[in-house]
């Protein structure tokens, strides 16, 4: 496996890749990995002659009250990880080297970053749009995977893709959970045992959802009500939203025809946890 750290390195092997008629696939990571990101790298092997799997904590996404300083961080367990996977070249730039001084470009996708995860973290799909699309014209990937558990950004990505006719064939791979129903994610290592065990509630919450669905219920309000329901049980738990919305554009629905997302976010102390299920005529 390679490590790159340089833009203009990382350019000139893409060049050589896609000269020699090769395919390219993309994993854009924030490192600290887990299964959930090793899903995503499987799928990227399968797909591209050439893996490459980026590792940046993008400061751009992350609020002024956010956890960019504290992010975990473990980059030579990383680096075992991805070699054991078969990536064949790990991407890690400096912040530097991303957003050089007098750096002042940002990609804005409007209508589907402004609901849910938008309403909390007003610039953090700004800074997403923002370094995918820095990802994209750096690395030039045919395809690019990206994980469910984060259901909005791959909205997003696929739309910002669409618009601005970046040419990537966006990929999304299902939610991997923890055998007791967490949804992975760095974060996790955040919670306490006490909390991880409220945590668990989310998932709850959205099997409770599920099981609503599929005896018939087709009314959202209905649906967000017995979700909020149970993780409510829980005492050291805050919503921030339970939303049921189409899961193609994002846009709220009256009743669930086509297919349906419902995602939600909460606090457990500190610690903001998301999650999220799609509902699927079986
Ligand atoms: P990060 O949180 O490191 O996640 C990288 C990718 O892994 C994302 O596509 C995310 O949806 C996926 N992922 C995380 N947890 C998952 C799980 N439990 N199951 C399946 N996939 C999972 O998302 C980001 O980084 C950043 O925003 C990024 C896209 C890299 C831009 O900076």
């Amino acid at each position: 496996m390679q490590i790159v750290s340089t833009i203009k390195e990382m350019c000139s092997i893409s060049e050589g890749v896609r000269t020699a008629g090769q395919i390219i696939a993309l994993v854009p990571t924030m490192g600290y990995f887990h299964e959930g990101h090793l899903s995503l790298m499987r799928e990227g092997r399968r797909r591209g002659d050439v893996l490459v799997v980026s590792l940046f904590i993008n400061p751009a996404q992350f609020g002024e009250d956010e956890d960019y300083a504290s992010y975990p961080r473990d980059f030579s367990k990383d680096k075992n990880i991805a070699e054991g996977i078969g990536v064949d070249i790990l991407f890690v730039p400096t912040v530097e080297e991303m957003y050089p001084e007098g750096y002042q470009s940002f990609v804005e996708v409007e209508t589907v970053t402004k609901p849910m995860e938008g309403q909390f973290r007003p610039t953090h799909f700004r800074g997403v749009t923002t370094v995918v699309a820095k990802l994209f014209n750096i690395v030039r990937p045919h395809s690019a995977i990206f994980g469910e558990k984060d259901f909005q950004q791959l909205v997003v990505i696929r739309r910002m893709v669409e618009d601005l006719n970046m040419g990537v064939e966006i990929i999304g791979m299902p939610i991997v959970r923890e055998r007791d129903g967490l949804a992975m994610s760095s974060r996790n290592t955040y919670l306490t045992f006490e909390q991880r065990k409220a945590a668990l509630n989310l998932n709850r919450s959205l099997q409770k959802a599920s099981q609503f669905f599929r005896s018939g219920e087709r009314n959202p309000k209905r649906i967000i009500e017995a979700a909020k329901e149970v993780i409510e049980r829980e005492q050291d738990v805050t919503i921030e939203y339970v939303e049921v919305r189409d899961a193609k554009t994002l846009e709220e629905i009256e009743i669930i025809r086509e297919e349906a997302v419902i995602a939600l976010a909460m606090k457990v102390g500190k610690v903001r946890l998301i999650d999220n299920l799609v509902f699927r005529d079986p």
